[in-house]
């Protein structure tokens, strides 16, 4: 196959209101079944990034050309096709409007704490950026009993939500004369119990290491790393009791842990009201691209 060079159809995090052809499943899904959320990546599929189908083949064309799928579901698009490994099943009452967030942003930030760090009761946090992912990761410390939650961002507008989902100290590299890390370890007598890094890049990785105490403290990378060389860690620095660890999509198994967090988003028990800053009709969806790269929204729900 040769494709269209990088082209593919975006889009992951949604939920579909049908299903209209199964070609194979072990699982027990029914054609025309309601409802469903789709998530991004599942372990049992080896293909990481998940541009292809598992046969090595993709399903889209553009103008006679194969293009990519994205994240296993290109959910921007009125059909798809996805392997059943992407697709969680949810009660036929679930509100679309909201589950969608549990494909990517809220699971990812709220598990990154509640799975993989384990932030305790009582705890110091520092959680580098404010978007989806880093205000799920403050609801996520709020529920885990942290004493102090610190947040850090380069856009001070998105204090306001955070200090209502429970940030304690919110602090804009912008306005400091110092390096962040040293402000933190400053603020904390010697660094944080745990630190979310909901950014991406080296440097902002860096910074979130060097935020958490040696002897016992946590650096949880979230953000992805595009374009620059990595992370550079010296033994040393691990040696000196710091963990340092990373999340996929919040360490759940998307098939049977999405259908758990919807039913605590309708019971209540999780709030992905405070992610939704924008609901727009589909067909502007590059209006929603332009408020996220102008750092207005957190998280824009398309209706189709
Ligand atoms: N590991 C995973 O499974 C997983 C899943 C989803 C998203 N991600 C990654 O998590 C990251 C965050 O995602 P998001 O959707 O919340 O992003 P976002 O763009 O909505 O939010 C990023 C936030 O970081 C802030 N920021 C930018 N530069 C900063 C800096 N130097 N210091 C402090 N704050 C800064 C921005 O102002 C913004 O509020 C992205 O890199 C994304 O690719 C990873």
């Amino acid at each position: 196959m040769v494709f269209i060079q990088s082209q593919f159809i975006t889009g992951h995090g949604a939920p579909w209101i049908e299903v209209e052809e199964l070609l194979k499943s072990e699982r027990n899904f029914q054609v025309s079944q309601r409802k469903w959320a789709p998530r991004e990546k599942h372990f049992k599929n080896p293909m990481g990034d998940q541009k292809l189908m598992e046969d090595g083949t993709s399903r889209f064309t553009c103008k006679g050309k194969p293009i990519y799928h994205f994240m296993g579901t290109s959910t921007f698009s009125q059909y798809t096709v996805v392997s059943d490994v992407n697709l969680a099943k949810l009660d036929d009452d679930a509100n679309l409007e909201r589950v969608c967030l549990l494909g990517c942003a809220f699971s990812t930030g709220y598990g990154a704490v509640i799975n993989n760090a384990k932030v305790t009761p009582g705890s110091t946090c520092a959680i580098f950026g404010l978007g989806g992912v880093g205000l799920s990761a403050v609801m996520g410390c709020k529920a885990s009993g942290a004493s102090r939650i610190i947040v850090i961002d380069i856009n001070s507008e998105k204090f306001t939500k955070a200090k209502a989902l429970g940030a304690t100290d919110c602090l804009n590299p912008k306005d400091l004369d110092k390096p962040i890390q040293e402000v933190i370890i400053e603020m904390t007598n010697g660094g944080v119990d745990f630190a979310f890094e909901c950014v991406g890049g080296a440097k902002i990785m860096r910074a979130a290491l060097d935020s958490v105490t040696v002897g016992w403290g946590v650096c949880t990378i979230i953000g992805v790393n595009v374009g620059d060389n990595g992370l550079n860690v010296s033994a040393m620095e691990l040696l000196m009791g710091r963990t340092l660890t990373g999340t996929c999509f919040g360490g759940w198994k998307g098939v049977t842990s999405v259908p758990k967090l919807a039913a605590d988003y309708k019971n209540k028990k999780l709030d992905l009201d405070a992610l939704v800053s924008h609901t727009l009709p589909f067909d502007k969806v590059n209006e929603a691209f332009d408020l996220m790269y102008q750092g207005k929204s957190i998280r824009t729900v398309l209706l189709f």
